[in-house]
């Protein structure tokens, strides 16, 4: 008979922790998950996901016998030896990351054998000062989480590499995690928590960096009359650059790189280092959300009274969140310059209400764009690229669109009508034909 496979406790069941839960339940481990919130343990209970993500409510549906949620974490202790820590580790005002959810998680666990593991990013040096504060027997271990919304199933069951972060003291606690990860079949990177929790942050920042870097590259490419999607597909062959994240756009949003980029920064700063390029990525990429209003002023002239349309709101497509999405600033810059904004999202319409203010939500993409003097492509969701643009070109009072992810067939949206503006692209755009 297989022996059972070992049971494991969550602790913060947003978007890594319900993913975590449901793939470990997956892999055919008693899982144990708890979240301080009763009202999304409730709706856990009956079956309700609290996020959209593709693949996600199959795998809870499929699994809910080994799936126990709750609010008590005594619950989580009696069942689990080792417990993963995936609650919210959000920016502090000073740029930080606040980490109280984590503290307060520390201070309720108590003493016994039992292993804190760490999937929440963190900054480097928590794990050590985490440790002094942990009761007798507990064990510390370091794995930070590399999965992407939208595709955080496949990403948690195929992953790149797994990095199980501990020092010499809880070696076997380090073989304990990295033991649950085998069958995924992964390089496994063994390290020390320091390490561990440097490569989490280092990897965010290099991202964040390429987008920062091709976003600026874009903008000269503008300049230049080059087409920033030829330049990065010829930049992207090359092994050593490669194609991941070399894509042209109005900025990256979400609730990992902002927060993560400016913890690093912060985290340099502190040590009294000057982190100069980070500073610059930060920048850069405030800028380039505001870019898109001045491709709109080129055909429109004063936005005042314009109605402008957005389509997409949520920070990438295949999710719903909203956190630091790039259509947050957006509309505020749009309201700011007069215009009346209108939006659609397929999905995240319900959480980007209580953030959008004055901005009117319409149920569909050619509701959206009914009547509007232009429109900005601003998630590149599907359904988008198969948009009856034809219609759409017709109930705009101007056709006008500035795709904000250089997602559209531009010559499809000339052909329709459209006045097109892409970000970085080589063709010169079309005077919008009603501009005044
Ligand atoms: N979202 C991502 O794509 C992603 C990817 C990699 C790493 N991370 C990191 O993982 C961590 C979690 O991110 P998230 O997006 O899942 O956050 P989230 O805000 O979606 O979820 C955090 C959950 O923790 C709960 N919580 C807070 N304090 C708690 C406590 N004491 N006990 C139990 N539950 C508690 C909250 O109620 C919430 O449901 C963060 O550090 C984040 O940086 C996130």
């Amino acid at each position: 008979m297989a022996r059972p496979r070992e049971p494991i406790g969550v602790i913060g069941v947003g978007w890594v922790g319900l993913v975590t839960a449901a793939c470990f339940a997956e892999l055919g481990h008693p899982v144990f998950a708890r979240d301080i919130l009763a009202e999304k343990v409730e709706g856990l209970r009956r079956g309700e996901t609290t996020i959209h993500e593709p693949g996600l409510d199959e795998l809870l549906a499929g699994n809910a016998e080994r799936l126990t949620f709750t609010a008590d974490l005594k619950e989580v202790l009696d069942a689990a030896r080792l417990l993963f820590v995936c609650v919210d580790t959000p920016p502090s005002p000073s740029g930080d990351a606040d980490l109280s959810r984590v503290r307060a998680v520390v201070e309720e666990l108590g003493a016994g054998d039992r292993v804190l593991i760490m999937k929440s990013t963190v900054p480097a040096g928590t794990g050590a000062a985490v440790k002094r504060d942990l009761g007798d027997g507990i064990a510390y271990v370091s794995c930070p989480e590399f999965l992407k919304e939208g595709s955080a199933v496949e990403d948690f069951m195929n992953p790149d590499r797994v990095v199980v972060g501990a020092d010499e003291r809880d070696a076997e606690a380090g073989d304990a995690v990295a033991a649950l990860y085998e069958p995924l079949g992964a390089e496994i990177v063994r390290t020390d928590v320091a390490s561990a929790e440097m490569i989490k942050l280092a990897s965010n920042a290099f991202l964040a960096t390429k987008i920062s870097f091709v976003n600026e590259i874009a903008n000269v490419c503008e300049e230049v009359g080059a087409d920033v999607a030829e330049v990065a597909r010829g930049m992207g062959l090359d092994e050593r650059i490669g194609s991941a994240f070399l894509r042209a756009g109005i900025g990256y949003g979400g609730s990992c790189f902002p927060k993560d980029v400016s913890a690093l920064k912060m985290l340099a700063g502190n040590t009294g280092y000057h982190f100069q390029l980070l500073n610059a990525v930060i920048e850069v990429n405030e800028l380039q959300k505001r870019r898109v209003v001045g491709k709109l002023q080129k055909h429109l002239g004063s936005l005042l009274g314009r109605r402008i349309a957005l389509l997409g709101l949520a920070f990438k497509p295949d999710t719903d969140d909203m956190r630091e999405a790039s259509s947050l600033v957006l509309a505020a810059r749009l309201v700011g310059e007069g215009a009346e904004v209108v939006a659609y999202d397929p999905v995240a319409a319900d959480r980007a209400r209580e953030l959008l203010g004055s901005v009117e939500l319409a149920g569909s993409a050619l509701d959206a764009v009914e009547g509007a003097d232009g429109a900005v492509l601003v998630t590149e969701w599907p359904e988008f690229a198969e948009l009856d643009w034809a219609s759409a070109a017709a109930a705009m009072a101007r056709p006008l669109i500035v795709d904000g992810r250089n997602f559209l067939d531009a010559d499809r949206l000339r052909a329709a009508g459209f006045a097109y503006e892409g970000i970085g692209r080589a063709v010169e755009a079309t005077p919008s034909p009603a501009a005044d």
